[in-house]
């Protein structure tokens, strides 16, 4: 299949490791140009290095904190001068942690709306107006946009709110060419999921070895995904195979989301 997506300008967020960095390596596979970004760049040099091993292309990177608006400037005053332009963002960063909601202080629900939601906000309303028609957004979401899932409350109650601003983005952004999409990942083998089932597993008092298994036997496909098969729906996504999709929101968890639609 032709992707089309050779010499496209892809802003991967979150991308030195996991999902992001799944959907970079995808992304840069197809002959992408990719912009990975994530805090450390100690973590953007090696994952530059695993990209280049793996696909044989030179990604670019930038160190931005995407909680943070300031940051977000100079990382598109970093676009708009060296890229002038650009054709795929992905909206991904990692966490929240895992917390019971009797725990959770107003400074975290701030911390986390200012991470996983105005993330999103203004990444999207400074990248648009770099954005020619056919650009295309893809927002990594969790199977928390639709079931809310055990021990993520901060998750369940933002990603349903993630949703929403991309179906309203997505009428919004027709008329200019650029569609917006969400992949909801069910169970990843990522750092971020290690840490998920530690909690569970402290929490209850059995194994993190435990846990995993009675996760992945949840989970119709009977494993968790690689970042790199997410990486795959975001690639897809983004392709000119997928011109006609906008303001969907697409499940890739093995069969795990118990909802008909
Ligand atoms: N793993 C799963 O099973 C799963 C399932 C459903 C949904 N998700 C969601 O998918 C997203 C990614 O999950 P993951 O498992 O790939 O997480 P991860 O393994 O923890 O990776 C997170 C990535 O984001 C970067 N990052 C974290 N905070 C950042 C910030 N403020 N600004 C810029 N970059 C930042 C990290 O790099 P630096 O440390 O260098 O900044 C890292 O590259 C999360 O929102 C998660 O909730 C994950």
């Amino acid at each position: 299949m032709d992707y089309s997506l050779k010499g496209k300008k892809a802003v991967v967020c979150g991308a030195s490791s996991g999902i992001g960095f799944g959907a970079a390596i995808k992304l840069a596979s197809e002959g992408s140009d990719v912009i990975i970004v994530s805090r450390s760049e100690e973590n953007l040099l090696k994952a530059k290095k695993k990209i280049k091993d793996v696909t044989g292309h030179e990604a670019h990177s930038f160190a931005c904190d995407i909680s943070i608006s300031s940051e977000i400037e100079k990382l598109i005053s970093y676009i708009k001068e060296k890229f002038g332009s650009a054709d795929i963002l992905v909206n991904n960063v990692g966490g929240p942690e895992p917390m019971a909601f009797l725990k959770v202080t107003d400074e975290t629900w701030f911390r986390y709306f200012e991470t996983l939601f105005m993330s999103v906000v203004r990444l999207t309303r400074s990248f648009t107006p770099l954005m020619n028609e056919g650009s295309s957004i893809v927002n990594i979401l969790s199977r928390s946009a639709k079931e809310a899932l055990p021990n993520l409350v901060i998750s369940n109650s933002f990603r349903p709110a993630l949703a929403g601003l991309a179906k309203t983005l997505s009428i919004e952004l027709a008329p200019k060419g650029i569609r917006i999409n969400n992949v909801c990942p069910g169970l990843v083998a990522t750092e971020r999921q290690v840490n998920l089932m530690n909690y569970a597993a402290e929490k209850e008092g059995i194994s993190p070895d435990i846990v995993r298994k009675r996760s992945e036997s949840q989970i119709p496909l009977g494993r968790l995904a690689s970042p790199e098969e997410i990486g795959s729906m975001v690639a897809f996504l983004c392709s000119k195979e997928a011109s006609y999709i906008t303001g969907s929101t697409f499940f890739v968890d093995g069969g795990a989301s118990k909802s008909n639609v």
